[in-house]
């Protein structure tokens, strides 16, 4: 996966992809991921390769300070219409390396991207980075099936899905060991084809609380 690249299959995409993706069970799913969470009034939240818009077709934006980025001008337009009379702030930028302030954000949402952009790592990294000390981050993703690899078949097929603009071997126990001092897993629970795709709750840890 590289950034050009992802930027060419995704101006493909953004003319079908809501009809995969935002239907049928991928729609029943994410209303699954957001069906507990209760945003307070006027919090800031972050949605990471927002794409076209799909999650906040599902959450009442009107009372939120919400900043949507994604780095394919294509998809970003697609949710940009479908929020015009909104007050959303929709940017272009790149999720591994953002040009938004340290713990500025009380939520951060990831959609289907930890498993797309090149290196899963920074983008976990600037994602906690940006949110504040205790704030969330709410994740909805296929990973590689925990303490097993690839089946064969997916070995196989890997390169293929790649090629179509995501990665079905992201391993997010590596990313949680990599990361472990700085947050905290409050959920983990399958989601959608047999666990292949999951909801993930990260608490950002204070540590204030961690030296008291
Ligand atoms: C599978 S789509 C998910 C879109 C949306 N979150 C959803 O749930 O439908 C992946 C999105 O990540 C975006 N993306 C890919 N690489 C990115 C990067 N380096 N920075 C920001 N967004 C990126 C793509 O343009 C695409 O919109």
């Amino acid at each position: 996966m590289n950034n050009r690249w992802n930027k060419l299959i995704y101006k493909i995409w953004s003319r079908l992809y809501d009809n995969f993706f935002n239907t049928g069970r991928f729609l029943h799913a994410r209303k699954e991921v957001f069906s507990n969470t209760n945003f307070l009034k006027n919090q800031k939240i972050l949605f990471v390769g927002v794409g076209t818009g799909a999650d906040l077709e599902l959450i009442n934006h009107k009372h939120l300070d919400i900043t949507s980025i994604d780095y394919s001008d294509d998809m970003l337009n697609k949710a940009k219409e479908k929020f015009k009379d909104s007050s959303i702030k929709f940017l272009k930028m790149d999720a591994q390396d953002m040009s938004l302030s340290d713990s500025y954000f009380d939520v951060v949402i990831g959609s289907l991207v930890l498993s797309v952009v090149p290196d899963a790592d920074k983008c976990l990294k600037e994602m906690l980075r940006v949110l504040k000390p205790s704030g969330e981050i709410i994740i909805f993703d296929k990973f590689a099936p925990k303490n097993k690899g690839l089946s064969p078949f997916k070995k196989a097929i890997r390169p293929l899905i790649k090629l179509l603009g995501t990665d079905i071997g992201v391993n997010f126990e590596k990313l949680y060991e990599k990361n472990k001092d700085h947050l905290i897993v409050k959920v983990d629970i399958p989601i959608m084809f047999d666990g292949m795709y999951r909801k993930i709750i990260i608490k950002k840890v204070n540590t204030d609380d961690i030296l008291l």
